[in-house]
């Protein structure tokens, strides 16, 4: 007997694939010095860290921080073969805190950062000193091979996954869907208003970020 489950909300699998689709254009403007592009990519970047920090908070049972940043012992249970549970495991959920926290500082440091020659800057590097706003831009420089260290990481559990505990991980992101062993209740789907009501203020922090964070 086997339950399918809808396991990964909608705004979930979007916002993952928004990021594997954003990342390799940030890196191509970024790389390239199109950086009127990059910038507004990057903003999209910013907001949508900040509606899956706001989902992560109010969301989907499985989309949750709640559910799925555990402490020490269900790490250590995990890792000794326990249940892995509903969604993210308790390894894979604090992946994925890291991969958020690098995706948003990397995205803050860019707006802090000014280039070299001090002709290109984000929206907010007017409010530091140059050599603060040189720091960022290392900062940033260092922050891109981070991310593609810890993403190698995420690929290769991934296929890990795949191969070695023959378990498919990459069609519920596509699909949401997953089947699993006996009767299993349907995790708690939050509904499309709460989707909405948290991705307004997530653009509109971008959005006034793009401003240059003008205070009333
Ligand atoms: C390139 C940049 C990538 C980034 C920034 C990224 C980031 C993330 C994040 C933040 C999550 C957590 C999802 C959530 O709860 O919101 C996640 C999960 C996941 N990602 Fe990626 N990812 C990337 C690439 C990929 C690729 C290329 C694949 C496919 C091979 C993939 C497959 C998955 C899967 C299967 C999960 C769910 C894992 C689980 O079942 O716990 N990701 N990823
Ligand atoms: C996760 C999001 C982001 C990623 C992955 C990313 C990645 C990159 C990369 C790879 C470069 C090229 C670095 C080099 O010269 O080798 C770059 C440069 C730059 N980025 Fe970003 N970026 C992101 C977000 C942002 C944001 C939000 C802004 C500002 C709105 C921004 C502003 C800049 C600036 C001003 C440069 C030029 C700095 C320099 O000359 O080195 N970036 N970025």
């Amino acid at each position: 007997m086997t339950t399918t489950l809808r396991l990964w909300d909608l705004p979930v699998r979007l916002v993952h694939w928004t990021f594997v689709l954003l990342l390799p254009a940030l890196w191509w403007t970024g790389e390239e010095g199109d950086l009127d592009r990059h910038k507004t990519i990057g903003l999209v970047m910013i907001g949508l860290v900040a509606f899956r920090i706001l989902w992560g908070l109010v969301g989907s049972a499985t989309a949750r921080f709640a559910s799925f940043i555990r402490g020490p012992g269900a790490i250590l249970a995990y890792l000794r073969g326990g249940p892995a549970g509903l969604g993210h495991n308790p390894v894979g959920g604090w992946s994925v805190a890291i991969m958020l926290l690098l995706l948003g500082g990397q995205a803050g440091f860019g707006l802090f950062a000014q280039d070299v020659d001090g002709l290109e800057s984000g929206p907010l590097s007017y409010l530091v000193s140059y050599d603060a706003a040189d720091s960022a831009r290392e900062w940033h420089n260092l922050g891109f091979d981070l991310i593609l260290i810890v993403i190698g990481l995420h690929i290769a559990a991934i296929l890990f996954y795949r191969l070695v505990k023959r378990d498919n991980l990459v069609t519920p992101m596509i699909t949401g869907k997953r089947e699993v062993e006996g009767v299993v209740a349907q995790p708690k789907l939050a509904p499309a208003w709460l989707a909405i009501a948290c991705a307004l203020p997530a653009a509109g922090f971008a959005w006034w970020i793009s401003k240059g964070a003008p205070l009333p």
